[in-house]
Order: structure tokens, then sequence, then C-alpha cells
């Protein structure tokens, strides 16, 4: 038996699982990166896959877009199939001028506009933060692949399309480097329910200049974040 979302029967998830926004991504990188993937999930098009690299049981899929849809996945994830290890693997637009595409950031924190995080805590602001001991991992990792990687907090949205061209000054003006969709809520959930959580991003695209990456650079960078990743099963 599997949960309402995912359809996958127990052990067939391995401990640490990598989540990338796009379920069509989980699927371009199991079948280039894993060996012996096979598919758990198919509920809903949100593809899984689980599979070994370098001998490591490891599994990919995706999360959708947003943090409800995040929500879902990372308490069925961790509630019914007991996955120790989360590691969101996604894009991020910077709010940094100097950060550039394809530059990988590896998350410690994310603040954000959860109303889920707000609402469970009675309208205070709990702090997400993610695993030390993943985010040192990802780091050694990422030095030993010879990838550069930037440290720092990063803001979860809601709101991918908003009006107000200011919005982000005061995140920025208090060292916010880019902004996604997913983290803060894995981060808090992660947390509660005593799994360990991470968040791998790659700039997408800068908020200020208007600079975006090519489909190849973006091909690049995205596989160099799968790496670290998996590097961590
Ligand atoms: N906003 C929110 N999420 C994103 C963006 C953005 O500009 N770019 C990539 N993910």
């Amino acid at each position: 038996m599997g949960s309402i979302h995912i359809s996958a029967k127990v052990g067939e998830i391995a401990d640490t699982i990598l989540l990338p926004g796009d379920p069509m991504r989980a699927k371009h990188v199991a079948e280039n990166l894993l060996q012996d993937a096979v598919c758990f999930n198919q509920v809903r098009g949100m593809l899984g896959f689980t599979g070994f690299y370098n001998g490591k049981k490891v599994s990919i899929m995706g999360s959708g877009m947003g943090m409800g849809s995040t929500a879902i996945y990372v308490n069925e994830l961790i509630e019914t199939y007991g996955v120790k290890q989360l590691i969101r693997v996604g894009t991020c637009g910077a709010i940094k001028t100097e950060l550039e595409v394809g530059q990988v950031i590896l998350a410690m924190s994310a603040s954000g506009d959860s109303g889920a995080n707000r609402s469970y805590f009675g309208g205070l602001h709990y702090a997400a933060t993610a695993d030390f001991d993943l985010l040192l991992k990802a780091y050694s990792a990422a030095q030993r692949l010879g990838i550069d990687t930037k440290q720092g907090s990063i803001f979860s949205t809601n709101t991918f399309y908003d009006d107000d061209p200011q919005r982000w000054d005061k995140w920025e003006q208090h060292g916010i480097l880019g902004v996604e969709m997913e983290s803060q809520i894995l981060f808090t959930l992660a947390k509660r329910l005593k799994a360990k959580a991470l968040a791998i991003l790659t700039v997408s695209d800068n908020i200020r200049t208007g600079a975006s990456a090519s489909s190849q650079e973006r091909e690049q960078s995205y596989m160099d974040m799968m790496r670290i990743g998996f590097e961590l099963a």
C-alpha cells in the first residue's frame, strides 16, 4: 500500500531522495546518471525513480512547483516511506546583482512567505534551516568535484508573479541570494518529522540584471547540482 499521492510500495524509495520541481527532470536525470533506475510513481505524472549512483541506492522524484505541492510529497515520503534525507535540487532567480547564471548555491536557510509555515507557529516566524551535516557533506562533495558553490540564505515564495518592483530590495539588503518556491516548507517539515533536508540550487536567471541561462548552460549546471546531491546518498 502506498500513500495518497505516491503509489510506490514501502521499501521502493531509498533513504535519500533528490527532489527537482519538474518530474520530467527527475526522469531525465534518472535515465542519465543512475544505474538500473526503476519508476516507482506515476500518480499525477509526478514521476519518481529509484536506482544506484556509484553503487549506492538513491531516489529522485518531482516535487511540483510551490510549497503546497512540495509539502504533500515531503510529508508522505517521510511518514509513509521513512525517507531520511531530502535534497531539493532546483533553480532560483538571483536577487543579488553579482550572481551569475549557472552559479550553484547551497542554501543554509530559507526565509519565505509560506502561510503553512506561519500558521503552524501561531503567526511567529520559524527560521527554516538546512541540516548542517548535509550542508557540510554537499560542500565537501562540491570541492572534490571541482564545482564552485556559494553558501547563503534564500527566499521561498508562493507567488511567482508580483507587481511590486521593489519587492526584493529589503531581502537583498539582508543577505538573500535568490528566490525559489519550495525550500522553506521542506526545511520546516523535515525538522518536524525528524529527517534531514538541504536545498542545492542553480541560478537560472538574475531578477536584477535580466540575465538568463541558455539551455546548454542550464543542462551543465543542473547536472553538476545533481552530482553533488547524489554524493549525499
Ligand atoms: N521566482 C521564483 N522562483 C524562481 C524564479 C523566480 O524568479 N526563478 C527560478 N525559480
